[in-house]
């Protein structure tokens, strides 16, 4: 190719047809990064052809074309979809694994709704589809907004993409001749997925245009529904299935059975494996017919999932941290292969945790090909003798990464080589010490250690924490490699020291530099303190503490008021830590150690200085008179066992702890009280009955 010519050197004629070209080129180029996730060219590239057209365009306005890449929006649209707050969070579902716990399942929710052996309790069976959650929204019968999961509180807005989809019938076809049965507003929600027939056609047309083939159809799915233009949604096929629902004017339904036969009557899919089991034996025997059909049904399914039929118990059971304890899935067990074991590693964890990583000859586990898989610790090497050279069994069990099962010893090759666990951190090579009681190695360097830096990095900035788009790990490692970013706060003046260095470097340019910078600063006007608090990294602090302990104190300030207080054994702060629902003393030990950390505390101040971390926005809860204050129960329940009354508590949004203190704004007595009841006397904290407990749980 010849060199283009400089601009000022451009007649008017050649003006004209380097812009027709440059127009098509660029087209070109951003339908293959915007609808096909694929670039052509690197971002630097592309910056160069975009600001040569501009610059001929200014040279010679009269000759700007009606399709001018500058012009256009598709190519600057961000690849951003709208956000979509669920009023309803779409919840997860807890996972069981053996037919033991099937019955341990069904026997706890008997005994925390307190029914005794002769009560009937039914439950929905259902195969557990192996592809992405949706939300439906109908307003009048109409389908109106379509949304991902996204992280359960807010997702994306696939609308459009929805509509592409043969299977979501676009208006509610009424039950009844006046269409009363369909409530005003409806929330239906359930599984996209692809057809295996569908996946493999795909796949072959991916391969016949070059392009990468899908891992699996969940995959496909995914990549189909999250795509800009809802064009493509359309060419590639995707099914759905509705099985529960989101926010909803009027429950015309008072079991699952219903909601199915109700969605159905109205037009909605619903799975035909799905099936009404009246006990734990039930339930089992439609776990092993469906292990049988499934190689014969159309489409994956990783397990069952089983569903309190009765709404009333649904409601009487509630959630528990980020699922519904009246639902659960149980998943088939684990898929195996063999292959050779090439190599062991051992990486640096976040927290200096030295994990061995076994390198595998790449083979296909269920129709996903597996080349790493984890070995858990050194104990576990020794205990089954994994050798470099020996064939092993690999399994893979759902989402968890891959793991190695065993050796087959009869495969043994006689070179085969034993593995040693070195005494020392394979990255900065500080001592690799064992804490007693743990059988994981620690790497003792600390903030020395570059793995545990870059690790402690990847996290903060990762999707459950601060989730900063186009700051994956890749580009972490690269920044930190180079020392533009070595800790948190450094990620909020990357722009401002080290801008013009990275719209610079080989393979990013303008747009993907822009959209950095963008993103991060859009993060940092706006983090929410549950979110700040896990990206820390504290030990023992994941999600669901976080939100406890964001839930508790509301703001930064005030956590790390009490936090410093709380130091102190002997003080208030630190009973009131104790006090919070799930927190005990290893968990308060950990957070008082990480923030008494002269480093961590100026690290946490530097990041204030230049993030905004927004207070907790507690869910809207019922205006019950007990939102917000500090329950205690004590003694025997007669109307609700334990479990169910501290439930209802939560739910209503008061607190539940498990000792009277200053603190405490209500003591509920029980019969045969004990000592808790003498120290509410005591300390004057209100005692109240159970009956006036269900009085104050209702709405004012
Ligand atoms: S019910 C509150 N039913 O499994 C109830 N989920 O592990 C929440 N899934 O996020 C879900 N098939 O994406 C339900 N028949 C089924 C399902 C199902 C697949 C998925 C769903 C959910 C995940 C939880």
């Amino acid at each position: 190719m010849s060199l283009p010519l400089p601009v000022e050197k451009l007649t008017e004629e050649q003006a004209a047809a380097e812009l027709e070209r440059l127009a098509k080129e660029l087209a070109k180029l951003d339908d293959a990064y915007y609808r096909n996730d694929a670039p052509l060219l690197a971002d630097a590239e592309y910056d160069v052809l975009k600001r040569r057209n501009e610059e001929i365009e200014k040279r010679f306005p009269r000759l700007v074309r009606k399709d001018s890449p500058s012009a256009r929006v598709g190519a600057k649209a961000s690849d951003d979809f709208e956000k979509v707050v669920h009023t309803v969070p779409m919840l997860s579902l807890a996972n069981i694994f053996t037919d033991e716990d099937v019955y341990d399942f069904v026997g706890r929710l008997r005994k925390f709704l307190g029914l005794d052996e002769s009560a009937e309790m039914a439950f929905m069976a259902e195969p557990k589809l192996d592809g992405l959650s949706f939300s439906a929204l109908y307003v009048n019968g109409t389908f109106v907004r379509g949304a991902t999961r996204g992280d359960g509180s807010v997702g994306e807005d696939i609308t459009e993409n929805l509509k592409m989809i043969k299977d979501l019938p676009l208006t509610l076809r009424s039950g009844d001749l006046f269409g009363n049965d369909i409530p005003e507003r409806v929330e239906i929600r359930g599984e996209v997925f692809m057809n295996k027939a569908d996946f493999f056609a795909l796949n072959d047309e991916q391969e016949q245009k070059g392009k990468k083939p899908f891992a699996n159809p969940r995959n496909a799915a995914a990549g189909s529904l999250r795509q800009l233009d809802p064009e493509i949604t359309k060419q590639r096929r995707l099914s759905l299935f509705g099985y529960t629902f989101g926010e909803t004017s009027k429950e015309v339904w008072t079991s699952q059975a219903e909601f199915l036969a109700k969605i159905k009557s109205w037009g909605f899919p619903t799975n035909p494996e799905n099936k009404l089991c009246r006990s734990a034996d039930e339930i089992v025997s439609y776990f092993r017919a469906l292990e049988e059909k499934r190689p014969n049904l159309p489409y994956d399914i990783d397990g069952a999932v089983y569903k309190v039929d009765r709404r009333d118990y649904q409601e009487r059971l509630g959630f528990v941290a980020r699922a519904p304890r009246w639902a659960i899935a149980h998943k088939f067990p684990a898929e195996q292969a063999l292959t050779t074991l090439k190599n062991i590693r051992v990486q640096v964890g976040r927290t200096g945790a030295l994990t061995p990583v076994a390198d595998l000859e790449p083979v296909n586990v269920g129709g996903v090909m597996v080349s790493h898989a984890t070995l858990h610790n050194e104990d576990e090497i020794k205990r089954k003798d994994f050798r470099i050279g020996d064939t092993v069994i690999v399994q893979r069990a759902g989402d968890v990464i891959p793991q190695l099962v065993g050796v087959k010893l009869e495969k043994r090759p006689e070179n085969a080589v034993p593995f040693v666990f070195p005494d020392r951190c394979p990255v900065c090579g500080s001592h690799a010490v064992k804490i007693d009681g743990e059988v994981a190695r620690y790497c003792s360097g600390g903030l020395v250690c570059p793995a545990q830096a870059v690790e402690s990095l990847k996290h903060f900035v990762s999707r459950n924490a601060l989730d900063i788009e186009g700051l994956g790990a890749k580009n972490i490692e690269f920044f930190f490699e180079r020392g533009w970013i070595k800790t948190p706060a450094d990620i909020f003046l990357l722009e401002e020291r080290y801008g013009a260095d990275i719209r610079k470097l080989e393979g990013w340019g303008d747009k993907s530099a822009d959209n950095l910078f963008s993103a991060i600063r859009r993060v940092r006007e706006n983090v929410p303190f549950d979110k700040f608090l896990f990206g820390l990294g504290v030990r023992e602090v994941g999600q669901a503490t976080a939100r406890l302990l964001a839930d508790h104190y509301l703001s930064v300030s005030a956590f790390l008021e009490n936090v410093d207080k709380a130091r102190d054994k002997e003080s208030e702060a630190y009973r009131e830590l104790l006090n919070i629902e799930s927190i005990g003393e290893v968990i308060a030990e950990e957070i008082s150690d990480f923030f008494g950390e002269e480093s961590n505390r100026a690290e946490v101040s530097r990041l204030l200085t230049l993030i905004n971390v927004s207070d907790f926005a507690r869910a809207a809860r019922s205006d019950s008179a007990l939102a917000g204050k500090t329950v205690v129960f004590t003694g025997t329940l007669t109307s609700m066992t334990r479990s169910e009354a501290k439930a209802k508590a939560l739910s209503v949004g008061a607190k539940v702890a498990g000792s009277v203190s200053k603190k405490t704004d209500y003591v509920i007595l029980g019969a045969d009280a004990g000592s808790k009841a003498d120290k509410a006397r005591e300390l004057g904290v209100a005692i109240i009955s159970e009956e006036d407990f269900n009085a104050l749980c209702r709405p004012a």
